[in-house]
Protein backbone atom coordinates (compact mmCIF):
# COMPACT_ATOMS: atom_id res chain seq x y z
CA UNK A 1 0.00 0.00 0.00
CA UNK A 2 1.52 3.28 -0.94
CA UNK A 3 1.98 5.89 2.12
CA UNK A 4 -1.05 8.78 1.78
CA UNK A 5 0.69 11.65 -0.06
CA UNK A 6 1.05 14.59 2.59
CA UNK A 7 2.43 12.29 5.28
CA UNK A 8 4.86 10.88 2.55
CA UNK A 9 5.94 15.01 1.73
CA UNK A 10 6.56 14.92 5.45
CA UNK A 11 9.05 11.64 5.31
CA UNK A 12 10.84 13.31 2.05
CA UNK A 13 9.69 9.88 0.47
CA UNK A 14 7.13 8.79 -1.64
CA UNK A 15 6.13 4.80 -3.30
CA UNK A 16 9.57 4.20 -1.28
CA UNK A 17 11.46 6.99 -3.36
CA UNK A 18 12.74 10.09 -1.94
CA UNK A 19 11.57 13.34 -2.97
CA UNK A 20 13.47 15.90 -4.00
CA UNK A 21 13.21 19.53 -2.58
CA UNK A 22 12.27 20.73 -6.10
CA UNK A 23 9.43 18.46 -6.27
CA UNK A 24 5.71 18.85 -5.03
CA UNK A 25 3.53 15.98 -4.47
CA UNK A 26 0.08 16.75 -5.80
CA UNK A 27 -2.54 14.24 -5.14
CA UNK A 28 -5.22 14.39 -7.67
CA UNK A 29 -8.13 12.90 -5.73
CA UNK A 30 -7.44 16.59 -3.86
CA UNK A 31 -8.53 18.10 -6.96
CA UNK A 32 -12.04 16.50 -7.62
CA UNK A 33 -14.53 18.56 -5.57
CA UNK A 34 -13.17 21.60 -5.46
CA UNK A 35 -15.04 24.22 -3.18
CA UNK A 36 -15.16 27.16 -5.57
CA UNK A 37 -15.37 26.55 -9.27
CA UNK A 38 -15.80 29.90 -11.28
CA UNK A 39 -18.14 29.71 -14.63
CA UNK A 40 -16.29 30.06 -17.93
CA UNK A 41 -16.81 33.72 -18.55
CA UNK A 42 -13.65 33.69 -15.52
CA UNK A 43 -11.68 31.77 -17.95
CA UNK A 44 -9.14 32.27 -21.09
CA UNK A 45 -6.38 30.45 -21.95
CA UNK A 46 -3.90 31.94 -19.49
CA UNK A 47 -5.07 31.27 -16.19
CA UNK A 48 -3.06 29.09 -14.06
CA UNK A 49 -4.97 26.40 -11.57
CA UNK A 50 -3.20 25.48 -8.79
CA UNK A 51 -4.42 22.68 -6.20
CA UNK A 52 -6.16 24.06 -2.78
CA UNK A 53 -3.53 25.12 -0.54
CA UNK A 54 -0.56 25.77 -2.92
CA UNK A 55 0.04 29.43 -3.40
CA UNK A 56 1.67 29.95 -7.32
CA UNK A 57 5.26 30.82 -4.56
CA UNK A 58 4.81 27.35 -3.88
CA UNK A 59 4.75 26.04 -6.94
CA UNK A 60 7.42 27.99 -8.28
CA UNK A 61 9.51 26.76 -5.37
CA UNK A 62 8.82 23.28 -6.35
CA UNK A 63 8.36 23.36 -9.78
CA UNK A 64 8.08 19.47 -10.81
CA UNK A 65 4.48 18.81 -9.97
CA UNK A 66 4.27 15.23 -9.41
CA UNK A 67 0.92 13.49 -10.23
CA UNK A 68 2.30 10.36 -10.35
CA UNK A 69 4.95 8.11 -8.86
CA UNK A 70 5.74 7.63 -12.25
CA UNK A 71 7.25 10.99 -12.77
CA UNK A 72 9.57 10.78 -9.81
CA UNK A 73 11.61 8.49 -12.09
CA UNK A 74 11.40 10.83 -15.06
CA UNK A 75 12.96 13.63 -12.67
CA UNK A 76 15.42 11.63 -10.48
CA UNK A 77 16.69 12.86 -7.47
CA UNK A 78 17.65 16.02 -8.21
CA UNK A 79 16.02 17.81 -10.25
CA UNK A 80 16.38 21.43 -11.06
CA UNK A 81 14.76 24.40 -13.16
CA UNK A 82 16.55 27.84 -13.66
CA UNK A 83 15.53 30.66 -15.81
CA UNK A 84 18.81 31.61 -17.75
CA UNK A 85 17.63 34.61 -19.58
CA UNK A 86 14.98 37.23 -19.71
CA UNK A 87 14.11 39.78 -22.34
CA UNK A 88 11.24 42.73 -21.17
CA UNK A 89 8.68 42.57 -23.14
CA UNK A 90 10.16 41.29 -26.86
CA UNK A 91 8.95 37.69 -26.77
CA UNK A 92 12.24 36.50 -28.49
CA UNK A 93 12.34 32.72 -26.86
CA UNK A 94 9.28 31.47 -28.65
CA UNK A 95 9.83 28.29 -30.25
CA UNK A 96 11.85 26.07 -32.73
CA UNK A 97 14.36 24.92 -29.81
CA UNK A 98 17.19 22.52 -31.58
CA UNK A 99 20.56 21.59 -30.35
CA UNK A 100 22.99 20.96 -32.05
CA UNK A 101 25.37 18.53 -30.57
CA UNK A 102 28.73 18.95 -32.23
CA UNK A 103 28.87 22.62 -30.75
CA UNK A 104 26.71 22.12 -27.68
CA UNK A 105 24.25 24.87 -28.62
CA UNK A 106 20.55 25.60 -28.77
CA UNK A 107 18.76 27.44 -31.34
CA UNK A 108 15.26 28.90 -30.84
CA UNK A 109 13.25 31.67 -32.44
CA UNK A 110 11.30 34.67 -31.87
CA UNK A 111 7.54 34.80 -32.26
CA UNK A 112 6.77 36.00 -35.94
CA UNK A 113 3.53 37.55 -35.39
CA UNK A 114 3.17 38.90 -31.70
CA UNK A 115 2.80 42.72 -31.62
CA UNK A 116 5.59 42.95 -28.57
CA UNK A 117 7.96 41.47 -31.26
CA UNK A 118 6.82 44.07 -34.40
CA UNK A 119 7.41 40.92 -36.04
CA UNK A 120 4.98 39.51 -39.40
CA UNK A 121 3.95 41.61 -42.21
CA UNK A 122 6.38 44.79 -41.25
CA UNK A 123 9.73 42.25 -40.60
CA UNK A 124 10.79 38.94 -40.48
CA UNK A 125 11.63 37.50 -36.75
CA UNK A 126 14.86 36.35 -35.86
CA UNK A 127 16.71 33.01 -34.98
CA UNK A 128 18.78 32.91 -31.92
CA UNK A 129 21.67 30.65 -30.04
CA UNK A 130 22.85 30.03 -26.56
CA UNK A 131 26.15 27.61 -25.55
CA UNK A 132 25.18 25.57 -23.30
CA UNK A 133 28.93 25.18 -21.59
CA UNK A 134 27.94 28.97 -20.80
CA UNK A 135 24.57 27.61 -19.40
CA UNK A 136 26.57 25.30 -16.85
CA UNK A 137 28.85 28.26 -15.73
CA UNK A 138 25.68 30.55 -14.99
CA UNK A 139 23.50 28.57 -13.34
CA UNK A 140 26.86 27.46 -11.32
CA UNK A 141 27.62 31.07 -10.17
CA UNK A 142 27.29 32.11 -7.30
CA UNK A 143 25.22 35.61 -9.23
CA UNK A 144 22.04 34.51 -9.18
CA UNK A 145 21.21 37.31 -11.86
CA UNK A 146 23.76 36.44 -14.53
CA UNK A 147 22.07 35.62 -17.31
CA UNK A 148 23.40 33.23 -20.32
CA UNK A 149 24.39 35.66 -23.29
CA UNK A 150 21.66 35.24 -26.33
CA UNK A 151 23.63 34.86 -29.74
CA UNK A 152 21.65 36.67 -33.46
CA UNK A 153 22.23 33.63 -36.09
CA UNK A 154 21.67 35.41 -39.40
CA UNK A 155 21.16 33.03 -42.05
CA UNK A 156 21.83 33.76 -45.83
CA UNK A 157 19.20 33.89 -47.58
CA UNK A 158 17.08 35.11 -44.39
CA UNK A 159 14.46 32.50 -43.40
CA UNK A 160 11.25 34.18 -43.17
CA UNK A 161 9.40 33.92 -39.96
CA UNK A 162 10.41 30.76 -38.69
CA UNK A 163 8.56 28.89 -36.07
CA UNK A 164 9.57 24.70 -35.64
CA UNK A 165 13.20 23.25 -36.31
CA UNK A 166 14.12 20.01 -36.21
CA UNK A 167 17.85 18.32 -36.75
CA UNK A 168 17.88 17.62 -40.35
CA UNK A 169 20.92 15.39 -42.04
CA UNK A 170 23.44 17.78 -39.44
CA UNK A 171 21.75 20.58 -40.54
CA UNK A 172 18.33 22.15 -38.95
CA UNK A 173 15.34 22.62 -40.98
CA UNK A 174 12.88 25.27 -39.98
CA UNK A 175 9.38 25.95 -41.18
CA UNK A 176 8.93 29.61 -42.27
CA UNK A 177 5.13 30.71 -41.79
CA UNK A 178 6.05 33.03 -44.84
CA UNK A 179 4.87 37.00 -45.07
CA UNK A 180 2.09 39.01 -46.64
CA UNK A 181 1.01 37.10 -50.17
CA UNK A 182 3.95 37.70 -51.70
CA UNK A 183 6.37 36.10 -49.83
CA UNK A 184 5.63 31.82 -49.91
CA UNK A 185 5.53 30.20 -46.40
CA UNK A 186 8.49 27.41 -46.73
CA UNK A 187 10.36 24.29 -45.26
CA UNK A 188 14.31 25.55 -45.21
CA UNK A 189 17.28 24.14 -44.41
CA UNK A 190 20.13 25.68 -42.32
CA UNK A 191 23.59 24.83 -41.71
CA UNK A 192 23.80 24.68 -37.82
CA UNK A 193 27.63 26.76 -37.80
CA UNK A 194 28.98 30.07 -39.68
CA UNK A 195 28.12 31.31 -42.61
CA UNK A 196 24.76 30.20 -41.68
CA UNK A 197 24.30 29.36 -45.25
CA UNK A 198 20.23 28.55 -46.01
CA UNK A 199 18.59 26.55 -48.80
CA UNK A 200 14.70 26.20 -49.35
CA UNK A 201 13.79 22.74 -49.69
CA UNK A 202 9.68 22.96 -49.98
CA UNK A 203 7.68 26.23 -51.07
CA UNK A 204 4.43 24.76 -52.67
CA UNK A 205 2.17 22.19 -52.94
CA UNK A 206 1.63 21.86 -57.00
CA UNK A 207 1.65 25.52 -57.43
CA UNK A 208 -0.54 27.04 -53.66
CA UNK A 209 0.90 28.13 -50.95
CA UNK A 210 0.88 26.68 -47.72
CA UNK A 211 -0.87 28.79 -44.78
CA UNK A 212 1.74 28.70 -42.10
CA UNK A 213 3.91 25.82 -41.05
CA UNK A 214 3.69 25.65 -37.81
CA UNK A 215 6.16 22.54 -36.54
CA UNK A 216 8.15 19.39 -38.25
CA UNK A 217 9.88 16.18 -37.02
CA UNK A 218 11.88 13.52 -38.61
CA UNK A 219 10.49 10.14 -38.39
CA UNK A 220 12.76 7.64 -37.22
CA UNK A 221 11.45 5.18 -39.32
CA UNK A 222 11.57 6.32 -42.70
CA UNK A 223 13.86 9.32 -42.25
CA UNK A 224 11.29 12.10 -43.73
CA UNK A 225 9.98 15.17 -42.25
CA UNK A 226 6.88 15.24 -41.68
CA UNK A 227 5.12 18.84 -40.92
CA UNK A 228 1.94 21.04 -39.87
CA UNK A 229 0.44 23.74 -42.24
CA UNK A 230 -1.28 26.05 -39.40
CA UNK A 231 -2.94 29.29 -39.57
CA UNK A 232 -1.42 31.20 -37.08
CA UNK A 233 -0.09 34.05 -39.96
CA UNK A 234 -3.35 34.77 -40.91
CA UNK A 235 -4.71 35.10 -36.73
CA UNK A 236 -1.50 37.19 -36.31
CA UNK A 237 -2.30 39.22 -39.10
CA UNK A 238 0.77 38.61 -41.73
CA UNK A 239 -0.44 36.11 -43.70
CA UNK A 240 -3.67 35.98 -46.39
CA UNK A 241 -6.89 34.24 -45.91
CA UNK A 242 -6.38 29.98 -45.67
CA UNK A 243 -5.46 28.75 -49.50
CA UNK A 244 -5.05 25.49 -47.88
CA UNK A 245 -6.87 23.30 -45.61
CA UNK A 246 -4.99 22.66 -42.25
CA UNK A 247 -3.01 19.79 -42.56
CA UNK A 248 -0.02 17.39 -41.64
CA UNK A 249 2.36 16.59 -44.50
CA UNK A 250 5.32 14.51 -45.08
CA UNK A 251 8.29 15.27 -47.51
CA UNK A 252 10.94 13.02 -48.47
CA UNK A 253 13.63 14.99 -49.62
CA UNK A 254 15.33 12.45 -52.11
CA UNK A 255 12.63 11.83 -54.00
CA UNK A 256 10.50 14.95 -54.05
CA UNK A 257 7.47 13.17 -53.05
CA UNK A 258 4.99 15.00 -50.84
CA UNK A 259 2.15 13.99 -49.89
CA UNK A 260 -0.69 15.39 -46.93
CA UNK A 261 -1.41 12.81 -44.45
CA UNK A 262 -3.45 13.73 -42.13
CA UNK A 263 -6.74 16.60 -41.66
CA UNK A 264 -9.24 17.38 -39.62
CA UNK A 265 -7.55 19.49 -37.28
CA UNK A 266 -8.38 23.36 -36.44
CA UNK A 267 -5.00 24.44 -35.67
CA UNK A 268 -2.38 22.01 -36.28
CA UNK A 269 0.66 22.95 -34.06
CA UNK A 270 3.34 20.92 -32.80
CA UNK A 271 4.25 17.22 -34.04
CA UNK A 272 6.54 14.36 -33.01
CA UNK A 273 7.37 10.73 -33.08
CA UNK A 274 7.20 8.24 -30.58
CA UNK A 275 11.19 6.58 -29.86
CA UNK A 276 10.67 3.98 -32.32
CA UNK A 277 8.26 6.55 -34.92
CA UNK A 278 5.49 3.97 -34.83
CA UNK A 279 3.07 7.07 -33.24
CA UNK A 280 2.70 10.21 -34.22
CA UNK A 281 1.66 13.12 -31.69
CA UNK A 282 0.15 16.28 -33.29
CA UNK A 283 -1.25 19.19 -31.28
CA UNK A 284 -4.34 21.39 -32.00
CA UNK A 285 -4.22 24.09 -30.70
CA UNK A 286 -7.86 25.38 -32.28
CA UNK A 287 -8.97 27.35 -28.82
CA UNK A 288 -5.78 29.61 -29.33
CA UNK A 289 -6.62 32.36 -31.93
CA UNK A 290 -3.89 34.79 -32.08
CA UNK A 291 -4.81 38.10 -32.22
CA UNK A 292 -8.86 36.98 -32.04
CA UNK A 293 -8.56 35.88 -28.64
CA UNK A 294 -9.90 32.33 -27.71
CA UNK A 295 -12.39 30.10 -28.28
CA UNK A 296 -12.74 27.77 -25.04
CA UNK A 297 -15.09 25.20 -27.48
CA UNK A 298 -12.31 24.34 -30.02
CA UNK A 299 -9.03 21.69 -29.21
CA UNK A 300 -6.36 22.12 -26.71
CA UNK A 301 -5.73 18.53 -27.36
CA UNK A 302 -2.95 15.84 -28.71
CA UNK A 303 -4.09 13.26 -31.13
CA UNK A 304 -2.23 10.52 -31.68
CA UNK A 305 -2.11 8.60 -34.95
CA UNK A 306 -0.23 4.86 -35.64
CA UNK A 307 2.47 5.45 -38.08
CA UNK A 308 2.08 2.43 -40.54
CA UNK A 309 5.39 1.09 -41.99
CA UNK A 310 4.74 3.00 -45.52
CA UNK A 311 4.88 5.98 -43.48
CA UNK A 312 0.71 6.70 -43.67
CA UNK A 313 -0.88 7.72 -40.70
CA UNK A 314 -3.90 6.02 -39.41
CA UNK A 315 -6.68 5.15 -36.07
CA UNK A 316 -6.24 8.82 -35.06
CA UNK A 317 -7.43 9.06 -31.73
CA UNK A 318 -7.71 12.01 -28.35
CA UNK A 319 -4.46 11.26 -26.48
CA UNK A 320 -5.54 13.89 -24.07
CA UNK A 321 -7.34 17.49 -23.51
CA UNK A 322 -4.95 20.04 -21.90
CA UNK A 323 -5.70 23.05 -19.27
CA UNK A 324 -4.62 25.79 -18.84
CA UNK A 325 -3.33 26.93 -22.01
CA UNK A 326 -2.96 24.77 -25.04
CA UNK A 327 -0.42 22.07 -26.02
CA UNK A 328 1.73 23.47 -28.37
CA UNK A 329 5.43 22.31 -28.51
CA UNK A 330 5.31 18.40 -28.10
CA UNK A 331 8.30 16.02 -27.69
CA UNK A 332 8.57 12.23 -26.20
CA UNK A 333 11.62 10.64 -23.96
CA UNK A 334 12.96 7.78 -24.46
CA UNK A 335 10.78 5.51 -23.04
CA UNK A 336 7.19 7.30 -25.07
CA UNK A 337 6.11 9.59 -22.07
CA UNK A 338 4.93 12.31 -24.24
CA UNK A 339 5.67 16.09 -23.08
CA UNK A 340 3.98 19.07 -24.30
CA UNK A 341 4.00 22.94 -23.44
CA UNK A 342 1.30 24.19 -22.21
CA UNK A 343 0.14 27.45 -20.46
CA UNK A 344 1.73 26.96 -17.37
CA UNK A 345 4.71 25.10 -18.18
CA UNK A 346 6.19 21.72 -19.47
CA UNK A 347 3.44 18.76 -19.19
CA UNK A 348 3.99 15.27 -19.05
CA UNK A 349 1.89 12.39 -19.86
CA UNK A 350 2.30 8.40 -19.74
CA UNK A 351 1.81 7.09 -22.94
CA UNK A 352 -1.86 5.77 -22.01
CA UNK A 353 -2.51 9.61 -21.78
CA UNK A 354 -2.39 10.06 -17.48
CA UNK A 355 -1.16 13.19 -16.53
CA UNK A 356 1.94 11.94 -14.44
CA UNK A 357 3.43 15.25 -14.02
CA UNK A 358 4.53 19.16 -14.75
CA UNK A 359 7.48 21.36 -14.84
CA UNK A 360 5.76 24.15 -13.73
CA UNK A 361 7.16 27.77 -14.79
CA UNK A 362 3.87 29.65 -14.03
CA UNK A 363 3.52 30.76 -17.56
CA UNK A 364 2.93 29.87 -21.22
CA UNK A 365 5.90 27.28 -22.14
CA UNK A 366 5.17 27.55 -26.24
CA UNK A 367 8.16 24.52 -26.84
CA UNK A 368 10.68 23.02 -25.29
CA UNK A 369 13.30 20.51 -26.25
CA UNK A 370 15.56 17.74 -24.38
CA UNK A 371 18.92 19.07 -25.41
CA UNK A 372 20.97 15.92 -24.34
CA UNK A 373 20.33 13.16 -21.64
CA UNK A 374 18.60 14.92 -18.50
CA UNK A 375 18.80 18.49 -20.13
CA UNK A 376 15.89 20.69 -21.19
CA UNK A 377 15.49 23.98 -22.55
CA UNK A 378 12.12 25.50 -22.00
CA UNK A 379 10.82 28.73 -24.14
CA UNK A 380 8.56 30.92 -22.38
CA UNK A 381 8.22 33.88 -24.81
CA UNK A 382 10.25 36.62 -22.03
CA UNK A 383 11.71 33.95 -20.00
CA UNK A 384 14.33 31.48 -21.60
CA UNK A 385 14.17 28.28 -18.94
CA UNK A 386 17.25 25.36 -18.12
CA UNK A 387 15.64 22.00 -16.45
CA UNK A 388 18.06 19.20 -15.66
CA UNK A 389 16.07 15.77 -14.96
CA UNK A 390 16.23 12.17 -14.83
CA UNK A 391 14.88 11.54 -18.59
CA UNK A 392 16.43 11.29 -21.83
CA UNK A 393 14.64 12.97 -25.23
CA UNK A 394 13.72 10.33 -28.65
CA UNK A 395 14.14 13.20 -30.73
CA UNK A 396 16.66 12.05 -33.16
CA UNK A 397 19.52 13.94 -33.67
CA UNK A 398 22.00 12.83 -35.89
CA UNK A 399 20.84 9.70 -37.49
CA UNK A 400 18.60 11.36 -39.91
C1 LIG B 1 -7.38 35.88 -18.06
O1 LIG B 1 -8.07 35.79 -16.83
C2 LIG B 1 -7.30 36.20 -15.71
C3 LIG B 1 -8.11 35.89 -14.46
O2 LIG B 1 -9.45 36.26 -14.62
C4 LIG B 1 -6.98 37.68 -15.86
O3 LIG B 1 -6.18 38.10 -14.78
C5 LIG B 1 -6.21 37.88 -17.16
O4 LIG B 1 -5.97 39.25 -17.38
C6 LIG B 1 -6.97 37.31 -18.34
N1 LIG B 1 -6.12 37.38 -19.52
C7 LIG B 1 -6.58 37.64 -20.72
C8 LIG B 1 -5.55 37.64 -21.82
O5 LIG B 1 -7.73 37.88 -20.96
C1 LIG C 1 30.60 24.33 -10.68
O1 LIG C 1 31.14 24.70 -9.44
C2 LIG C 1 31.88 23.66 -8.79
C3 LIG C 1 32.27 24.13 -7.40
O2 LIG C 1 32.66 25.47 -7.42
C4 LIG C 1 33.08 23.31 -9.68
O3 LIG C 1 33.79 22.24 -9.09
C5 LIG C 1 32.57 22.88 -11.06
O4 LIG C 1 33.66 22.65 -11.93
C6 LIG C 1 31.69 23.94 -11.67
N1 LIG C 1 31.09 23.46 -12.90
C7 LIG C 1 31.03 24.19 -14.01
C8 LIG C 1 30.35 23.55 -15.18
O5 LIG C 1 31.46 25.32 -14.10
C1 LIG D 1 25.64 39.46 -11.86
O1 LIG D 1 25.02 39.34 -13.15
C2 LIG D 1 24.42 40.54 -13.60
C3 LIG D 1 23.66 40.20 -14.89
O2 LIG D 1 24.52 39.61 -15.83
C4 LIG D 1 25.51 41.59 -13.79
O3 LIG D 1 24.92 42.78 -14.22
C5 LIG D 1 26.23 41.81 -12.47
O4 LIG D 1 27.31 42.68 -12.67
C6 LIG D 1 26.76 40.49 -11.91
N1 LIG D 1 27.29 40.71 -10.58
C7 LIG D 1 28.49 40.25 -10.20
C8 LIG D 1 28.89 40.53 -8.80
O5 LIG D 1 29.23 39.67 -10.99
C1 LIG E 1 -3.32 39.56 -49.63
O1 LIG E 1 -3.95 40.03 -50.81
C2 LIG E 1 -5.36 40.21 -50.68
C3 LIG E 1 -5.93 40.56 -52.07
O2 LIG E 1 -5.27 41.69 -52.56
C4 LIG E 1 -5.61 41.31 -49.65
O3 LIG E 1 -7.00 41.46 -49.45
C5 LIG E 1 -4.98 40.88 -48.33
O4 LIG E 1 -5.09 41.93 -47.38
C6 LIG E 1 -3.50 40.55 -48.49
N1 LIG E 1 -3.05 39.99 -47.23
C7 LIG E 1 -1.84 40.23 -46.70
C8 LIG E 1 -1.56 39.63 -45.36
O5 LIG E 1 -0.99 40.87 -47.26
C1 LIG F 1 26.05 25.15 -46.53
O1 LIG F 1 27.27 25.09 -47.25
C2 LIG F 1 27.99 23.86 -47.03
C3 LIG F 1 29.33 24.01 -47.74
O2 LIG F 1 29.11 24.33 -49.07
C4 LIG F 1 27.15 22.70 -47.57
O3 LIG F 1 27.82 21.49 -47.31
C5 LIG F 1 25.82 22.69 -46.85
O4 LIG F 1 25.00 21.67 -47.39
C6 LIG F 1 25.13 24.04 -46.98
N1 LIG F 1 23.92 24.01 -46.18
C7 LIG F 1 22.79 24.51 -46.58
C8 LIG F 1 21.61 24.34 -45.67
O5 LIG F 1 22.63 25.13 -47.61
C1 LIG G 1 7.46 0.42 -31.18
O1 LIG G 1 7.29 0.63 -29.79
C2 LIG G 1 6.01 0.22 -29.30
C3 LIG G 1 5.92 0.68 -27.85
O2 LIG G 1 7.06 0.31 -27.13
C4 LIG G 1 5.87 -1.28 -29.47
O3 LIG G 1 4.60 -1.68 -29.00
C5 LIG G 1 6.00 -1.61 -30.95
O4 LIG G 1 5.98 -3.00 -31.11
C6 LIG G 1 7.30 -1.06 -31.53
N1 LIG G 1 7.24 -1.21 -32.98
C7 LIG G 1 8.28 -1.58 -33.70
C8 LIG G 1 8.05 -1.66 -35.18
O5 LIG G 1 9.37 -1.82 -33.21
C1 LIG H 1 -16.40 28.83 -31.04
O1 LIG H 1 -16.25 27.75 -31.95
C2 LIG H 1 -17.48 27.07 -32.16
C3 LIG H 1 -17.15 25.83 -32.99
O2 LIG H 1 -16.53 26.20 -34.20
C4 LIG H 1 -18.44 27.99 -32.87
O3 LIG H 1 -19.66 27.33 -33.09
C5 LIG H 1 -18.66 29.21 -31.98
O4 LIG H 1 -19.45 30.14 -32.66
C6 LIG H 1 -17.35 29.86 -31.60
N1 LIG H 1 -17.60 30.87 -30.59
C7 LIG H 1 -17.18 32.09 -30.71
C8 LIG H 1 -17.50 33.01 -29.58
O5 LIG H 1 -16.57 32.48 -31.70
Amino acid sequence: MMLPLLLAAFLGTAYGQSVPDTALLIDPRSLLNLEVVPPPSQFNLTNIFLPPGVSEQDASAKPFHVYDDAFLKIIGDNPTLHTIARSEVDPIFHEAVTWYPATDEVFFVQNAGAKAAGTGLAKSNIIQKISLAQVAQVINSSNASAEVDVMLVDPNPPIINSNGATNYRGQIAFTGEGQGNDTAPAIYLMNPVEPYNATILLNNFHGRQFNSPNDLAVNPRNGELYFTDSVYGYYQDFRPALGLPTQVYRLNTDTGALAAVADQFEKPNGITFSPNGSHAYITDTGAGLGFYGYNLSLPASIYRYDVNEDGTFSNRKLFAYASPGIPDGVHCDTEGNVYSGCGDGVHVWNPAGKLIGKIFTGTTAANFRFVGKGRMVITGQTELFYATLAAEGADPVDEF
